[in-house]
């Protein structure tokens, strides 16, 4: 049976390209990037090479880049080591303050909870729109003096929103300004989770304006278990992972030569074609809307009409059960996902959809389409010539 995949914001293949780059770091050049001897020497002169690659992507200095595990590590890091930072420093005079969204990934909103539950920490979930946009006067408003940090994410996961970077970071900046002038000093940072982003939006931290951003290589076509959390000079941050002073002394343990070469691979040819596969995803994802909008009555799509990642198509579609969904797909070789309850071992449906303010009755219809460079219009025409006869089938035996 023919299969296909469009599962992309899940994880990606590795690209053959890619692989071949990281191959030789496995055996021949396997040497520890902390040794002096030679083996140990041509580990760290990859290691160097592909942070300054990533630097050069970056727009910063290649000492501002930590390697992490993926975008869980980077995302705990960014939460945990400001905070942690601000306690070794003496610079809490109360308890302190995060402002995220309702939106993020687990990988935030599960580490801000444990502050809040274990710690006291103050937590604002800020709101974001019908579309899935945060609203900029109610997060300006919801800073207070004792705010850390704002973490916002560069793009969802589910529904492929794009949030205002640039403009949240103005605000920020606004508030370091008073921050200093009242000389303060405990500092406000601004991280954003920019894991769906790689390969399809600009990274420079410069223009985003982020004082942290979290990159993980699977999503781009690059190793699982492989990722980084930019780290802007002057950020006071405290290591989670202690032990050796590996990554300037803000996550101990050995390098990960491979993971990282092929990261930094990835990244550079995920970027450099980034545009022309961010139109060609796109009229297929444009493709994938109109028609399936026109083919089955009852079908939404959530996340914004037009600030979206190129690759991310997703739809309620009324009426029935994403699980049901996915598994009749899958049977005809459809890779999808759903945010519908029980996905993932989870009991509840999509936080983000909830967020978006649909009914639990319509979450429980959710399919995501996330496209990859592979896909094209062929593989669309034949789920869309499967998918009504499930969508029949599965509402005619439905109880919603
Ligand atoms: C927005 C976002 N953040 C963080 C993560 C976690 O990344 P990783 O799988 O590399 O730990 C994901 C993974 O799906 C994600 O989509």
């Amino acid at each position: 049976m023919k299969r296909i995949y469009f599962d992309h914001a899940a994880t990606t293949a590795l690209d053959k390209d890619v692989l071949e780059k990281m191959q030789p770091y496995f055996s021949r050049h396997f040497g520890n990037a902390s040794s002096l001897h030679t083996f140990g020497q041509e580990a760290r002169q990859a290691l160097d090479k592909s942070r300054q690659e990533i630097a050069n992507i970056l727009n910063c200095d290649p000492l501002e880049i930590i390697f992490t595990s993926g975008g869980t590590e980077s995302d705990n890091l960014a939460v945990k080591g400001p905070t942690l930072a601000a306690f070794r420093d003496k610079l809490i005079s109360k308890p302190l303050h995060i402002i995220t969204t309702k939106i993020e990934h687990p990988a935030i909103l599960k580490t801000v909870k444990q502050l809040e539950k274990l710690f006291g920490f103050e937590v604002t979930y800020t709101d974001v729109d019908v579309n899935g946009l945060v609203n900029l006067s109610q997060l300006e408003s919801e800073i207070k003096d004792n705010t850390i940090l704002v973490s916002v994410m560069y793009a969802n996961n589910e529904v492929g929103t794009i949030e205002p970077i640039p403009e949240i970071s103005k605000i920020i900046q606004k508030y370091k300004g008073k921050r200093q002038k009242n000389g303060s000093k405990l500092p406000i940072y601004f991280h954003t989770d920019a894991v769906q982003a790689g390969g399809y939006l600009d990274l420079d931290v410069k223009k985003l304006g982020v004082d942290m951003l979290s990159i993980s290589g699977h999503k781009f076509y690059g190793p699982k278990g492989t990722g980084l959390l930019y780290i802007k000079k002057g950020t006071k941050v405290e290591a989670i992972n202690t032990g050796g002073g590996h990554e300037n002394g803000l996550r101990a343990g050995t390098e990960n030569i491979p993971g990282i070469v092929g990261l930094a691979v990835a990244l550079k040819n995920a970027q450099e074609s980034g545009d022309e596969i961010g139109k060609k995803v796109s009229s297929v994802r444009d493709y994938l809307i109109k028609n399936l909008t026109k083919k089955i009555d009852g079908v939404i799509l959530t996340g914004h009409p037009e600030i979206r990642l190129p690759n991310i198509a997703s739809f309620l579609i009324e009426r029935i059960e994403g699980e049901s969904m996915l598994i009749n797909l899958d049977l005809k070789g459809i890779a999808v996902s759903t945010g519908s309850a029980c996905s993932s071992g989870s009991l509840e449906p999509s936080h983000v959809l909830k967020a978006l303010n649909y009914p639990p009755e319509k979450i429980h219809g959710s399919l995501r389409i996330s496209l990859g460079k592979e896909n094209t219009k062929e593989e669309i025409d034949y789920f869309l010539e499967v998918f009504p006869e499930i969508v029949d089938k599965l509402r005619e035996i439905s109880a919603l």
